[in-house]
């Protein structure tokens, strides 16, 4: 999800019930959670969040104690990697169960639901299929099967957001007709912040939606084996839980099978856990920056944190946000425009700020990585 970074390793233990003294084999499950990411888990004991929320009943039947390791999920595949993979936690909830995430170092539950794209729109309206969207303007997030699923059809106006939160805004605000964004965000906000006022249709179709499970690290599988087991008894609850979070839970409409070889270019989930497609599997934390900058570290930093929203390599057809035409557009201030951006970021643009998440070696590398990728300032390209 799109949202300003902070601080990035929190990892603070709390809620952690005491424990007796030899009764040292009752270990606590450790979970893995974003602390601001509502619906899904927030540090906010009165209202824990759907992930977290899950995670307890888990443990409840496991009859362990939980405590938690808070992390920004922002970060995607590297956050698994710093978290799950570096045995800060025993379990996340809610990672997509796609072939490509991740396995084999991570290993699945059995899914505990289904989550995707919807159409959010004013009450009444009937789309059911892509067709329906034929002269409306749409917002769809960046990067997203949506997005994919419309580039090709001119007929209908994409208006391009970088959340779902910004998507319900602009459809709030009267500039959009449709929002098709991520499902579970929609209907969080439609109940936490829009009074129910909007219509939500979740959709069917490659990409636009996907099981949720559980994750692991691969070593954990008696601790997985112990969760399938627990998990038919608790998926009641489970449904319960998502309709409080206002997650829409209506028969999906099948959208996804207009035509054309590259309609779905990048299925799959992009939300939340997809980091720029490139990050592979980088180990971000070994970066060793060197004085004047280490481009292959800066690019792979990048790659990893910046290209989620930049585009991997910087390949950016929003205009806006192309990193390649700062030499263009700032020329000699282009060094002095990135340091400022970069710390401080715009926090009102959508631009996180960086300064608490990475050191200035770190965050010159990508300078120096940027600076070699720049369009040519005087037009040749
Ligand atoms: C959540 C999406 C997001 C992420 C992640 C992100 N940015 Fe940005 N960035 C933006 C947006 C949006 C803007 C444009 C803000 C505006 O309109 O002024 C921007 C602007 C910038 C600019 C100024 C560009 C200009 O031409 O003025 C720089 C430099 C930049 N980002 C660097 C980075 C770097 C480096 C990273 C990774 C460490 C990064 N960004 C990660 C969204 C993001």
């Amino acid at each position: 999800m799109e949202k300003v970074a902070q601080a990035l390793l929190l990892s603070t233990l709390i809620a952690t019930p005491a424990f007796r003294a030899g009764a040292a084999e009752i270990r606590p499950l450790r979970l893995c959670a974003d602390p601001t990411n509502l619906p899904f888990s927030s540090d906010d004991p009165a209202r824990p969040g759907l992930y977290l929320e899950i995670g307890q009943l888990i443990a409840r039947k496991l009859e362990r104690p939980v405590t938690y390791s808070w992390y920004k999920s922002y970060f995607g595949k590297r956050t698994v990697r710093e978290t799950l993979l570096k045995r800060q936690c025993d379990a996340m909830v809610g990672l997509p169960e796609v072939d490509d995430f991740m396995g084999p170092a991570v290993i699945f539950s059995k899914p505990i639901a289904r989550e995707g794209y919807a159409l959010v729109s004013a009450k009444g309206r009937n789309i059911g299929d892509v067709d329906d969207l034929k002269g409306m303007r749409v917002a769809v997030q960046y990067q997203s099967t949506p997005q994919n699923l419309l580039a090709q059809r001119d007929e209908i106006e994409k208006v391009t957001v970088l959340s779902p939160d910004e998507g319900m805004k602009l459809l709030d605000q009267g500039k959009v007709d449709v929002a098709f964004i991520w499902a579970p965000v929609a209907g969080w906000l439609n109940k936490a912040a829009y009074g129910e006022k909007y219509q939500i249709r979740t959709t069917a179709g490659e990409g636009l939606v996907w099981p949720t499970a559980i994750g692991f690290a691969k070593a954990s599988t008696g601790l997985r084996d112990d969760v399938n087991l627990v998990l038919p008894s608790l998926q009641e609850d489970i449904d319960k839980l998502f309709a409080k979070y206002g997650v829409p839970s209506d028969v999906p409409v099948k959208f996804g099978e207009l035509g054309g070889p590259t309609a779905i270019a990048d299925a799959g989930p992009s939300e939340p856990v997809t980091v720029g497609q490139s990050a592979g599997d980088s180990k971000p934390s070994e970066i060793k920056a060197t004085a004047s900058g280490d481009i292959s570290a800066g690019r792979e930093l990048f790659n990893g944190t910046c290209g989620h929203c930049h585009g991997p390599d910087a390949v950016q057809a929003e205009k806006r946000i192309n990193l390649r035409l700062m030499k263009k557009r700032y020329g000699s201030d282009m060094e002095a425009t990135y340091w400022k951006t970069v710390h401080d970021g715009r926090p009102s643009k959508g631009m996180p700020a960086w300064k608490e998440v990475y050191g200035d070696d770190e965050l010159r590398n990508v300078l120096v990585y940027l600076q070699t990728v720049q369009d040519a300032a005087d037009g040749s390209n």
